[in-house]
């Protein structure tokens, strides 16, 4: 029955299976469209349902909500049309067929008609249908059940490909996520874990393969993928991905860091560090360079105690020896040094001498150091004061400062100096001065004459003063410091016009001056004619009209035209202003005439001519002895009178009384002709009488065996008149003669002895006795003395008849020579005196004489 049942089935069923089948063929795994039976028309059911199983897991087939009357599982497998039976129930319970076991387990679930599949086979997919009967009995009712089932795999653990696990930075790659098992569809899902942990997703879709273009370091990390399915998510293990890059450029790093416009700079003495970092992978490698040459190997270069010689080029050299690439940068390091010392600061005159530039400056350091004035500035801003006037603003600093501000005197400017390479700062200062008092002029001409130099100078000026020289006809000569010297050659300098010297000092607004005047000199005398007495000193004097510039000397010359220097005979005295010329002792003929007085400067010279007239005395009057006589027997004494001619009309000074030894008195020769015969010629013996009012006198300490003649000679000053007519004295009254003879030769020594030592009286105490000193030698100055030879040690034979000459010019040898008066006129001329000799006897007046001591003084 149920065979027949199915039997029936199964021949009904083959059209619709037919139909079924080219419907389901055409359409499958679409499920068919379910046919409902019409109850009324007894049509069959037809449900379509999908069901979705794992394989190795359980599902349940579901064939209708109620257990029908009968139903028939059977299977078909895709891609074939038979359709088998698997299981069926009749109305007796389930019949599994054996195709069931290659199925799973298999099972019916017990009150129903669904089927149950523990661990579901890939074999099982396919197209379940269960026809199901209802309502056999009554009305029976067929419904088929298709159910679909699908038998998933679940994806397995994927694994990880990579084409190249280092790829260098900038290349291509690809990665695989493979799968052994997995039903499709499978997405894949591609993570990164980068070194410090973050996941991130960068691709994901349907395909198992990424390329990665353009590979770069950030690509460094770990790598999954995750391959998911409508069953599960597998994720892969993780693969690192090592990117290899670089090096970058270098990046340097220099401790202390001190960047200026023209790269790194560092203090001398500083320890400096140079880092050096270049990005790359592997690591790299470092090598230092200074200009070019090779100086350290290794990342960090440290340079203890840089010195300036290390400013240069640094380069730092990264390498990559994986790859063998290679970077690098340079950076270039100043080695910053102070200059030595400290600023030098100077002031000087600015604006034509109108304004003060103060200067400082100190060199040597680098970068230069910066100067700044301060001090007595007034206001004025360092920034206002210097622009457009600083000269070079490196190692020097100038300002000049507002003329009107420039009146300090004393005023101190200081500049300090400041150095990056130096803690602290140094300076420098300067003061300024006027210069002292007013500008000084004076001429002065070269020792030969050659040239006359004008000197101006203004001294003791911070800055100097300006000193420049104006003369007439454009001479000149420009400006110099402190003092300036115009040299003019003699003759050229116009006479009586001003040389100007101008001195300007910053300090001081107006312009100072001091001005010469070269002048020719102009002579003037006292006297143009000086006449003088014989004898006297006579002074000529010569001055100069006024001081001249520039100054002259004067010179005198004589009157035989000789240039006058100081002797015993001329006194030149001198001053720049003049010069008085004494000549001594004048004489007539020697002294008189013409003196010239001369002077001459760069400009011009003169003279002046100065007539010297020396005059005798007039002539005394005629003196006749009037009384010449023996006063007493002893025959030792002559009194003499005389008398004057003309005495009313005076003209005379004095006397001159001689007498000389004429011969021994007959009777006595023969007695003493052995040691008193011929010693030298006969000699006038002279006494001198000052007085003129004198008109008598005794001479004594005569020979009274000898005869002699007298006779008296008048004298006005050194004028000698005529002498009288020579006398023998009388003789005495009464005769005595032969009983004093012995006692006159007696007395006669007696009074030569006398005599003698009156001379030397006289000459020791010559300055208690001045006067009669100088009657007897004449005043002498002290040099003179040294030349009068002691009368005592003179003998000289003395000329026949008597004096010609006084004071006489041309014969100063043996004749007596009267010493000479000094000045005043007035003093009487002196004479030499006769000392002792025998008593001459009465007689001859001009006989040889036998014995003469006599004293000449010689005029030196
Ligand atoms: C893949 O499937 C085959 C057969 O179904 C099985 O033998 C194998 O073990 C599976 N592999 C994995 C990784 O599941
Ligand atoms: C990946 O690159 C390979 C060649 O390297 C190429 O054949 C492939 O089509 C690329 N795939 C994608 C998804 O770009
Ligand atoms: C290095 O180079 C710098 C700049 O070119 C130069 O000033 C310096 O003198 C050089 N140093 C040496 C030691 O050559
Ligand atoms: C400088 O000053 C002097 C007078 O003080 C004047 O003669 C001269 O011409 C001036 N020079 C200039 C260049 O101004
Ligand atoms: C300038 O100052 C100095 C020092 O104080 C002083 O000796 C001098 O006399 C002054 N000069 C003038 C012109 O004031
Ligand atoms: C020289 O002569 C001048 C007059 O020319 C006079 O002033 C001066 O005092 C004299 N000097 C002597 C030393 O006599
Ligand atoms: C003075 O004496 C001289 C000679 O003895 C004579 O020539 C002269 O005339 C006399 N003079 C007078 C004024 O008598």
């Amino acid at each position: 029955m149920v065979a027949q049942l199915l039997g029936l089935a199964f021949l009904f069923l083959p059209t619709n299976l037919v139909t079924f089948t080219t419907y389901g063929m055409s359409v499958y795994p679409l499920p068919p469209p379910a046919v409902q039976i019409d109850n009324n028309k007894g049509e069959v059911v037809y449900q379509d349902t999908s069901v979705y199983g794992v394989v190795g897991k359980a599902v349940i087939l579901e064939c209708g909500t109620t257990l029908p009357d009968m139903y028939i599982w059977s299977f078909t497998k895709p891609g074939t049309e038979a359709i088998k039976a698997v299981v069926y129930d009749l109305g007796y319970g389930p019949k599994l067929q054996k195709l069931a076991e290659t199925l799973g387990q298999l099972t019916v679930i017990s009150n129903s008609a669904a089927v149950s599949i523990e661990k579901l086979p890939l074999a099982a997919h396919g197209l379940f249908t269960c026809q199901a009967f209802y309502d056999i009995e009554v009305e029976p009712k067929v419904y088929y059940y298709y159910v679909h089932l699908t038998v998933r795999v679940p994806v397995s653990k994927p694994y990880l490909l990579i084409s190249d696990a280092s790829p260098v930075e900038g290349s291509t790659m690809w990665m695989r996520c493979n799968l052994d098992n997995g039903t499709g569809p499978i997405q894949y899902v591609w993570q990164h874990e980068t070194r410090s942990g973050n996941i991130s997703t960068f691709a994901q879709g349907n395909t198992s393969v990424v390329n990665i273009t353009d590979i770069n370091r950030d690509h460094t990390g770990w790598y999954r993928c995750v391959a998911s399915n409508a069953v599960n998510s597998e994720t892969s293990n993780r693969l690192w991905l090592d990117i290899i890059f670089g090096p970058d450029i270098p990046q340097i790093d220099v401790t202390p860091y001190s960047l200026t416009e023209r790269g790194y700079s560092a203090l001398e003495r500083e320890t400096v560090s140079l880092m050096c970092q270049a990005q790359s992978n592997p690591v790299s490698q470092y090598v230092w360079f200074y200009n070019n040459s090779q100086v350290f190997t290794g990342p960090q270069f440290t340079i203890i105690k840089i010195l300036r010689m290390h400013t240069g080029d640094y380069t730092c050299l990264a390498q990559n020896t994986y790859l063998n690439t290679r970077s690098k940068k340079t950076i270039s390091l100043t080695v910053y040094y102070p200059p030595d010392g400290s600023p030098s600061c100077s002031v000087e005159p600015a604006l034509n001498y109108t304004s003060l530039r103060l200067l400082c400056s100190w060199s040597g350091g680098f970068p230069s150091p910066s100067l700044k004035w301060t001090g007595d500035l007034k206001g004025v801003g360092q920034d206002e004061a210097g622009a457009g006037q600083q000269t070079n603003p490196l190692t020097n600093t100038a300002i000049v400062l507002p003329s009107e501000d420039v009146t300090i005197n004393n005023s101190l400017f200081t500049c300090t100096g400041s150095h990056v390479a130096l803690k602290q700062s140094t300076e420098c200062s300067t003061r300024t001065y006027i210069p002292l008092a007013e500008p000084v002029c004076f001429a002065y001409v070269t020792n030969n004459n050659q040239y006359l130099m004008l000197s101006c100078s203004w001294d003791g000026g911070a800055p100097k003063a300006l000193v420049w020289w104006e003369g007439p006809g454009g001479q000149g000569k420009g400006g110099e410091e402190n003092s300036n010297i115009l040299i003019i050659r003699s003759g050229t300098a116009p006479s009586g016009k001003p040389y100007t010297c101008y001195a300007k000092h910053p300090l001081l607004g107006q312009t100072k001056t001091c001005r010469l005047t070269l002048e020719a000199p102009v002579l003037l005398t006292q006297r143009r004619v000086v006449s003088v007495y014989e004898g006297s000193d006579v002074q000529l004097t010569c001055n100069l009209r006024t001081n001249y510039l520039p100054v002259s000397e004067i010179s005198w010359f004589n009157n035989r035209g000789v240039d006058v220097q100081g002797t015993s005979k001329y006194t030149l005295l001198r001053t720049s202003a003049w010069a008085n010329l004494t000549v001594r002792d004048t004489r007539e003929t020697q002294d008189s005439g013409e003196y010239r007085c001369s002077t001459s400067n760069a400009v011009g010279g003169t003279e002046i001519n100065v007539t010297l007239v020396v005059k005798r005395y007039p002539m005394p009057p005629n003196t006749t002895l009037v009384k010449t006589k023996y006063n007493s027997r002893q025959r030792n004494e002559v009194d003499l009178e005389w008398q004057v001619q003309n005495e009313t009309d005076g003209g005379w000074t004095g006397f001159i009384l001689e007498h000389i030894w004429v011969s021994e008195r007959p009777g006595r020769r023969g007695s003493s002709n052995d040691s008193k015969v011929t010693i030298s010629p006969p000699v006038w013996y002279s006494n001198i009488i000052e007085d003129p009012d004198i008109r008598s006198h005794t001479v004594g300490s005569l020979i009274p065996t000898a005869t002699y003649r007298f006779r008296i000679t008048p004298v006005n000053h050194r004028t000698i008149g005529h002498p009288s007519a020579a006398k023998t004295p009388a003789e005495p009254r009464y005769n005595l003669y032969p009983a004093v003879i012995g006692a006159v030769i007696g007395g006669m020594l007696f009074a030569a002895i006398l005599t003698a030592l009156l001379f030397v009286f006289i000459i020791r105490n010559r300055n208690n006795n001045p006067r009669l000193h100088d009657m007897l030698f004449g005043l002498q100055h002290s040099q003179s003395r040294e030349n009068i030879n002691i009368p005592e040690d003179e003998v000289v034979g003395g000329s026949e008849g008597g004096v010609e000459e006084i004071g006489g010019l041309s014969s100063p040898g043996p004749t007596m020579a009267i010493p000479r008066a000094s000045s005043p006129l007035t003093t009487s001329p002196g004479s030499a005196i006769p000392t002792t000799s025998q008593a001459p006897p009465p007689g001859d007046d001009n006989e040889p004489v036998s014995v003469t001591i006599t004293v000449n003084v010689t005029d030196p």
